[in-house]
């Protein structure tokens, strides 16, 4: 346990995959009312967090951040006021460094200042970056300086560090006053990238994650982070222009319910990083589908494990509070694959003469013996739910 500021997973919607550097504030406050019309705000997405590129090129004469003229011309409190006058909260973004990864003045050796600022103008969550020259101080210490620094002031900021697991955060950002922490490299768009592109797939992250075997550093309060979504994103999104990856189309279907599947097994946060006035019908579901969201903020805290990997088809178990569990079904391969598992294996599930399942897409509900088995598409994803009869 690191806190109470983040009891569940955050939910909410971040510029960066959708708009990367060329976010304005009009974009910010499109995004905090689509939040509300297309109801995902109703179904737990409560943070609006601008990511890099909302600063101006340099520091103010006081050392302190300033939103940038042209892009955010009402500034920072007129933001956030519009932002919680519909019912959600705010966020930023600063990195460990002397600047940020484009190159806008960020946070080192300024925290206390700069967290003064961000409770000042009623920010709620700090996603704190690690570019820029680092004066070299190792990466512990300088997120424990940020997180002390949010800790002193009179306001509850989430601190969401994004070091990209580099240094094994999951060992030591809960004690630095995170509540949640990258895991992985940046995730683009796409199922797989090669090795000289930026950034990993849906698939990639779902392997790190599972080879990482972190789950013991994750609960309440405290949470491994497999970076946001890219639900809704191909080759126009903002993130696939602007970083060297090869995005040529969007994700598939099937893809995108690997990706949040998987997200919600993992207990993952749950940022959303697509153009919400332009949200299509099926991923809008898909993103307010109350059975997934409830496995992802189960209150139990756990994080989903892969409990058999046989080549490409995975089982992952996740255990829920309510003395039940998830599973998947995964398929990252590329041929329909029947994948079965036992119920009655899962640990946390106590051993009965049948068990109800309900199909966590469908919401169809059946009950049966130990087997749980499915066809699973190429690169698809089967959730399930399951209680003892
Ligand atoms: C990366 C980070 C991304 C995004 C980007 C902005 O380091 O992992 O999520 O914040 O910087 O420049």
């Amino acid at each position: 346990m690191t806190g109470t500021l983040a009891p569940t997973p955050p939910m909410g919607w971040n510029s960066w995959n959708a708009y990367s550097c060329t976010v304005t504030e009009a974009d910010v406050r499109e995004a905090a009312d689509a939040l509300v019309e297309t109801g995902l705000r109703e179904a737990g997405y409560e943070y609006v967090v601008v990511d890099d590129c909302w600063m101006a090129e340099e520091h103010d004469a006081d050392g302190g951040l300033r939103a940038d003229p042209e892009d955010f011309p009402s500034g920072v409190t007129a933001l956030a006021d519009y932002v919680h006058d519909r019912g959600l909260k705010f966020g930023l973004y600063s990195s460990a460094g002397s600047h940020t990864c484009q190159g806008y003045p960020a946070s080192l050796g300024r925290e206390r200042r700069h967290a003064e600022q961000f409770a000042g103008w009623g920010v709620d969550y700090l996603k704190y970056d690690n570019c820029g020259d680092h004066r070299g101080r190792d990466a512990v210490d300088r997120y424990q300086e940020m997180g002390e620094a949010l800790a002193a002031v009179d306001r509850d900021i989430v601190f969401s560090v994004c070091e990209w697991g580099q240094n094994h955060p999951w060992g030591w950002a809960g004690d630095a006053g995170g509540q949640l922490w990258r895991a992985t490299d940046d995730v683009v768009a796409k199922w797989r990238t090669h090795e000289d592109e930026f950034g990993l797939g849906v698939r990639d992250i779902v392997e790190r994650l599972a080879d990482l075997d972190i789950a013991s550093a994750h609960g309440p309060g405290g949470w491994n982070d497999p970076d946001m979504l890219q639900v809704g994103n191909g080759p126009d999104s903002g993130q696939s222009q602007h970083e060297p990856t090869d995005v040529r189309r969007p994700l598939t279907d099937a893809e995108t319910r690997t990706h949040f599947g998987m997200w919600c097994l993992l207990g993952a946060p749950l940022m959303v990083g697509t153009d919400l006035t332009d949200l299509a019908e099926t991923d809008r579901t898909l993103l307010t589908n109350e059975r997934l969201i409830d496995i992802d903020q189960d209150p139990l805290g756990a994080q989903g494990r892969p409990v058999r990997r046989d080549g490409d088809a995975e089982v992952w178990h996740k255990p829920l509070a309510d003395g039940g569990a998830a599973v998947a079904l995964c398929n990252l391969g590329e041929r329909v694959r029947e994948i079965r598992t036992a119920v009655a294996r899962i640990d946390t599930v106590a051993e009965a003469d049948g068990y109800r399942i309900q199909d966590c897409w469908s919401g169809e509900r059946w009950t049966a013996g130990s087997d749980l088995a499915a066809e699973v598409e190429p690169r698809d994803t089967a959730v399930f739910r399951v209680w003892p009869r």
